[in-house]
């Protein structure tokens, strides 16, 4: 087990003009597990293959248990990887799948042995070890390629988007299982994806990564509640967070035609690049229907509802000089409504205008100019 460590790790592939990845610090502690997070293309790849020794660093330093791995063979470095396509070997058996690697380093027959009925027996494949891959369900098949890797009895787990080629259903049963497997084996693990319902639910800590560059590490529960720019608050979440930019007017934001109170200290770190202008966010279960005089909530033109059974969301433009036509200029989407969860018995309907009021404690604030939190 080891802990790892990227210290101002930069990546620029040749021919690009930007690095992929960007002066990188990232601790992973021992026995963590660590989600690696961001859109596609932002990265994550390039940082994990420059963990396994399969990407040269061209600037900074990979520790991997306090020794300095960066320019060491992929071999040497202790470390175990499951890729999307975990391609299996379709005329050799479970057993020799798993072993596989152990053969080739020359591992002795028993202790190959002895080593994959343990896996085996943690993956729930021991009654399988016999079978070729095709008579295999597509679950079954990712838990030999998992169990490649514990064979293997590594330092690090590296893991790029394991779970990309299995349904839905599947997605959801293998990542509890990969999650607790984790926990169970206390390998230090990087687990790579562009999803973040995994990253919430599988890490200890969630690192969230674009354009390659680091934005946020945290516990899920952090970057949920407190997201450190906008990026995050927009990325974090499903349905995602409402942000628009309002103007600022007498301490306060004029949404559509109505102002909501702000916090003091949070407008006091506006600067004049700012342009009076406040990035006010807000996620869908922290606003809720207010009464039509209610002095801090504002205007919305329902134009859609959705009745989930548990759950209903209404989602609506922002009221602006009576009419719903020109909605305050949203960051990250221009075309994207307001998303409100409300009591599914009580939703309104299409066409009504109802007045929306944002709980005060659960507010994200950022300014427009560097789009970094203020409160
Ligand atoms: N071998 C390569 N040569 C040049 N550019 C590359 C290479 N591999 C990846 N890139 C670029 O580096 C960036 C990050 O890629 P990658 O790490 O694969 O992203 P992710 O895994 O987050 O989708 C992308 O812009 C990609 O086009
Ligand atoms: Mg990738």
């Amino acid at each position: 087990m080891a802990e790892v460590v990227f210290d101002h790790v930069t990546r620029i592939y040749p021919g690009n003009d930007k690095p992929s990845v960007d002066d990188l610090n990232l601790d992973i502690k021992d026995g963590e597990f660590l989600v690696l997070v961001g859109p596609s293309g932002c990265g994550k790849s390039t940082t994990l293959r420059m963990l396994a020794g399969l990407e040269e660093v061209n600037k900074g330093r990979i520790l991997i248990g306090g020794k300095d791995v960066t320019t060491m063979q992929p071999k040497d470095r202790d470390i175990a990887m499951v890729f999307q396509n975990y391609a299996l070997y379709p005329h050799m058996t479970v057993a020799d799948n798993m072993g596989f690697a152990l053969k080739i380093a020359g591992t002795p027959k028993d202790e190959i042995r002895k080593r994959v009925e343990k896996a085996a027996e943690i993956l729930d494949l021991t009654e399988y070890l016999d079978r070729k891959p095709k008579a295999l369900s597509g679950g079954q098949r990712q838990r030999v390629a998992m169990g490649r890797a514990i064979v293997r009895e590594p330092k690090v787990f590296l893991m790029d988007e394991p779970l990309s080629n299995l349904d839905a259903k599947l997605r959801v049963q293998t990542r509890t299982q990969i999650a607790a497997l984790q926990r169970q084996l206390g390998v230090t693990t990087l687990y790579v994806t562009h999803d973040q319902t995994e990253a919430l639910t599988m890490g200890d800590r969630i690192a969230v990564i674009k354009l390659g560059i680091l934005q946020q590490v945290g516990a899920p529960t952090e970057l949920y509640d407190r997201p450190a720019n906008v990026f995050v608050a927009g990325f974090i979440g499903s349905p995602s967070m409402n942000l628009n930019t309002h103007p600022v007017v007498n301490g306060k934001a004029k949404i559509g035609e109505d102002t909501v109170d702000l916090p003091k200290e949070a407008v006091a770190k506006l600067t004049a690049e700012d342009g009076n202008k406040i990035v006010v966010g807000f996620r869908p279960e922290d606003a809720s229907l207010a009464t039509p005089d209610d002095p801090n909530a504002f205007s919305l033109k329902v134009v859609n509802v959705e009745d989930l059974g548990s759950d209903g969301y209404i989602y609506g433009n922002i009221i602006t000089d009576g009419s719903a036509a020109e909605a305050s200029q949203v960051m990250s989407d221009q075309n994207k409504l307001t998303t409100i969860r409300v009591n599914p018995r009580a939703l309104p309907k299409v066409g009504d205008t109802v007045k929306i009021k944002i709980d005060p404690s659960k507010m994200h604030l950022f300014a427009p100019s560097t789009e970094l939190r203020l409160n």
